[in-house]
């Protein structure tokens, strides 16, 4: 089966020249080409052509793209979409003064999504969360991790890992489920930390790996959830049973969440607010990759992550929503490159590549997607737009009216 993808305004490859990650100065280089047309075979990127020579080759399907900007299909690389419930109260509750921790201190925040999670069958929770995933694929998202956390019992983290490997299963977009049992204590083990590490490292670790509901684990390294030691430990087990790791951490205080993650060569640290000027070059050589969530420091009316200073000290930087009920409320990755431009001062191009190779990077499946390259999956976001300014400029909104995925059309505004 040989398609075409016909005639595009322009083609944003992100070509990494086969390296797979754009470090540093090289964010900007998104290598745009005009002119250009791409081939399809059996749902992989053939060959980029120039329109002239569309002629020489047959086609069983040709997509029109005149009128559209080709990007690679974009990656969501750090989400919590898989809650139930509201924090709407705690949401005015800030508005009226108090912060994100004093409100989980009160056993708000984490814990009451838990509350709503436990509460909710495996039914409800899939009906609940679908929509939020077509949501996603309307933005030209090909790519969507999705992390568990707010079950925090044995029963309830399997029946969240479960929910996603169900979407992973039934759905057109590839599903990343990341195992975040680590997220926060849950209230029955908050006095016993050893107990609910035990659940974790003897239980649900090999249990989860074991049953292919995740390869990859996160945690939240905060003076509220995990130090740095119980991280270190949850670590140590994960990567001997073959896991690949994540983790949250300097969102709030630094407690030596960097170096434990840099030491066991984790694929990404997530948040970064507050992140000390002399940890910055540690990412200077390293390929674990700065994920950076401008729309938590929106959300929360706190400051964002110096990632100026990451990119121009060479950090492999991403870009995601952390879509959640507490923190990031926000399930629009076109609003989150807006606010990267706006707040943290990257530029339109780093943007681009910060939700697309870098963020296949902090997933470690950057070899077969997050740019336009030839042997890599047909995995494209068509964007409505003369130029690529315009998915920036544009605030919030959803140009995106095309989703290809492995080569197939899997979204199409208007369409049935
Ligand atoms: O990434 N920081 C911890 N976890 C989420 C917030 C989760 C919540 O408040 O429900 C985050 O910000
Ligand atoms: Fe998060």
């Amino acid at each position: 089966m040989r398609k075409l993808l016909k005639s595009p305004v322009q083609i944003i490859t992100v070509d990494t020249k086969g390296k797979n990650f754009k470090r540093g100065k090289d964010a900007a280089n998104i290598l745009p080409v005009n002119d250009h047309s791409i081939i399809i075979e059996d749902n992989i990127i053939k060959d980029i052509i120039s329109n002239s020579s569309v002629k020489k080759y047959t086609f069983d399907q040709i997509i029109n793209c005149e009128g559209y900007i080709v990007l690679p299909g974009l990656i969501e690389c750090h989400t919590h979409t898989a809650f139930a419930g509201s924090r709407s109260n705690e949401f005015l509750m800030r508005l009226k003064g108090a912060t994100y921790e004093q409100i989980a201190e009160s056993g708000g925040g984490i814990i009451s999504t838990v509350k709503a999670v436990r509460r909710s069958s495996f039914e409800e929770l899939i009906r609940i969360i679908k929509p939020r995933i077509d949501l996603f694929i309307s933005q030209g998202v090909t790519t969507l991790e999705i992390k568990s956390g707010y079950g925090l019992s044995y029963y309830d983290e399997i029946k969240l890992l479960q929910v996603i490997n169900y979407f992973k299963k039934t759905l057109p977009i590839e599903i990343v489920p990341t195992f975040l049992g680590a997220h926060t204590y849950p209230p029955e083990y908050k006095n016993d930390h050893k107990k609910y590490l035990k659940i974790i490292s003897d239980e649900l670790l090999p249990f989860i790996i074991q049953n292919g509901l995740a390869e990859y684990i996160d945690a939240f390294c905060e003076s509220s959830a995990f130090s740095a030691a119980e991280v270190d430990q949850i670590f140590t087990k994960a990567v001997k049973l073959g896991y690949k790791l994540r983790l949250h951490t300097e969102q709030f205080n630094n407690i030596g969440g960097l170096d434990v993650a840099l030491k066991h060569n984790a694929l990404s640290v997530d948040h970064l607010e507050v992140i000390k000027e002399s940890d910055i070059q540690k990412l200077n050589d390293s390929e674990t990759v700065a994920v950076l969530l401008p729309g938590v420091s929106f959300f929360l009316d706190y400051q964002f992550a110096p990632a100026r200073q990451l990119i121009d000290n060479n950090a492999i930087v991403a870009l995601s929503t952390d879509y959640n009920p507490g923190s990031s409320n926000i399930p629009n990755l076109h609003l989150i490159m807006s606010l990267a431009v706006l707040k943290m001062k990257m530029t339109a191009e780093e943007v681009i590549s910060g939700v697309t190779i870098n963020a296949a990077k902090a997933l470690d499946i950057s070899k077969r997607t997050g740019s336009i390259e030839i042997n890599k999956q047909a995995d494209f976001s068509l964007f409505k737009a003369n130029d690529y300014s315009e998915i920036v400029y544009n605030i919030g909104q959803n140009l995106n009216e095309i989703t290809i995925k492995n080569g197939e059309i899997i979204y199409k505004r208007n369409s049935e």
